[in-house]
């Protein structure tokens, strides 16, 4: 289905179809695991479900993140962090068996991974599903994963899209069959890809990491960006970016489609949704993890600060790379960003628990209501056009996604936004994806 042309790019046209995936986090602080209804972020069942529940409402894609070392704080892993994710590829291979529709898609960072090998590998997973692989391709942001790593946490943030743009070009040539001989800054390669081609050619290219380099690197390579910018304005403002972007690269304005992460909290009533939420952000952020997602960005011991009580009148530690390691922060921008939360905080009267709760959720936008109110809701962002699915991360696990797929998706049927049947077998045809030439 094709709806008039938008309002936010003269060149773009909207799909209007909503195409929704489910992200499979394990490591965060969005899941709630002390819930008796909580399963297990390492055990089958919980993903073996999930997935299940997902090609139910002919969701098209699972997704799973990468997570190579586990977040730490003063030498002890983060209480949001749970435990280790295991391996994508291994868990994707194994749920292919289980599956016959959806798409798999591993998350596998250029920085540290070999791209003739990663390559082979996706075109696995590729081969033995059909055709529903996807390689989501991020470049890991932190030093400290690095070190687990030979050659250690080496490169910039600039080096790290360099790197990332010569290892997906490589790893099509080895899909494609080509024979590879590449010199570049950071590896030579001498090789011939031998593997014959899926059913959908080969995996599709997702793309996650929003700085103006990432955004470039989307436009030239990718064929959907996974973004953190849910909400309505700022979904908005990224199509329109990345449509510039994707014309000024020679592609056409179609070529590249957003899917942000999102967080869904649904009801019968808006009510229920608002009383909902408010629960829920009380099981995602206790004392703790509120005190620890401050020291994330303080990089000091806050245990003597009163969750109760206000934001700390201290000073963060602004170093490189301090005791809180891996975070994924900016370290030089502490102060300012800790003012600025301090700033907030006092103008609204929030304490130190409160705050945090208050934060929860925000990156890639949740969506709270009635089901009604919540379709109509993406209905209008998918006519729209600011974007073309949703990637979910279910804040229960296993049964975080079933009250979507039985009472959302029925209703985005019915407002002519939802597929009512997988468009083929694979991942590239239900993404509504060209075919390859
Ligand atoms: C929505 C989203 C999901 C991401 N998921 C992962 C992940 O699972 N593993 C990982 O190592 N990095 C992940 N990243 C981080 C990217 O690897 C990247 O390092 C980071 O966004 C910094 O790149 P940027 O400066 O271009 O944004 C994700 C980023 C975004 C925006």
């Amino acid at each position: 289905m094709t709806s008039d042309p938008h309002p936010i790019h003269p060149s773009h046209t909207p799909t209007g179809v909503l195409r929704l995936g489910v992200f499979f986090q394990g490591v965060n602080s969005s899941t709630v695991w002390r819930l008796p209804e909580s399963g297990d972020q390492v055990a089958w069942d919980s993903f073996s479900r999930i997935i299940t529940t997902a090609q139910r409402g002919l969701f098209s894609a699972f997704f799973l993140g990468e997570g190579l070392r586990l977040r730490e704080h003063r030498g002890v892993p983060l209480e949001s962090d749970v435990a280790g994710r295991p391996d994508a590829q291994t868990l994707l291979a194994a749920l292919a068996g289980i599956t016959e529709n959806i798409g798999l898609v591993a998350t596998q960072n250029t920085t540290y991974n070999d791209p003739v090998d990663l390559a082979r590998r996706l075109q696995s997973l590729d081969l033995i599903s059909g055709g529903r692989a996807a390689w989501n391709v991020v470049t890991t942001d932190n030093a400290w994963t690095g070190e687990n790593f030979r050659r250690g946490g080496y490169l910039d943030h600039a080096d790290r899209y360099t790197h990332a743009e010569a290892a997906v070009e490589i790893a099509r040539q080895v899909w494609r069959g080509e024979e590879i001989e590449h010199v570049g800054a950071h590896y030579t390669v001498r090789a011939t890809g031998r593997l014959p081609r899926s059913p959908q050619g080969e995996p599709v290219v997702f793309q996650a990491g929003v700085s103006p380099e990432g955004r470039d690197f989307a436009a030239r390579t990718a064929d959907v960006v996974f973004s953190p910018f849910g909400d309505r304005e700022r979904a908005i403002e990224f199509r329109r970016d990345l449509v510039e972007r994707t014309l000024a690269a020679g592609r056409d304005a179609q070529a590249v489609q957003i899917m942000p992460g999102a967080e869904l909290v649904l009801a019968e009533t808006d009510a229920e949704a608002e009383e909902k939420v408010r629960w829920l952000r009380t099981q995602q952020i206790g004392p703790r993890q509120a005190l620890d997602l401050l020291e994330q960005y303080w990089g000091r011991d806050l245990s003597a600060f009163d969750p109760d009580g206000p934001l700390p009148d201290v000073d963060p530690e602004v170093v490189v790379s301090g005791v809180t390691r891996g975070a994924g922060f900016q370290f030089e921008k502490a102060k300012e960003l800790t003012d600025a939360w301090r700033a907030e905080a006092a103008a609204k009267g929030l304490s130190i628990l409160e705050f945090a709760r208050s934060r929860q959720g925000s990156r890639g936008g949740t969506h709270v209501g009635s089901y009604d109110t919540v379709a109509d809701e993406l209905a209008e962002l998918v006519r729209l056009g600011a974007v073309d699915g949703l990637n979910i991360t279910p804040w229960l696990v296993p049964g975080g996604i079933d009250d979507i797929v039985d009472h959302l998706v029925p209703r985005l049927q019915d407002r002519g936004v939802y597929p009512s049947a997988y468009a083929g077998p694979t991942l590239r045809e239900n993404l509504g994806l060209p075919p390859l030439a």
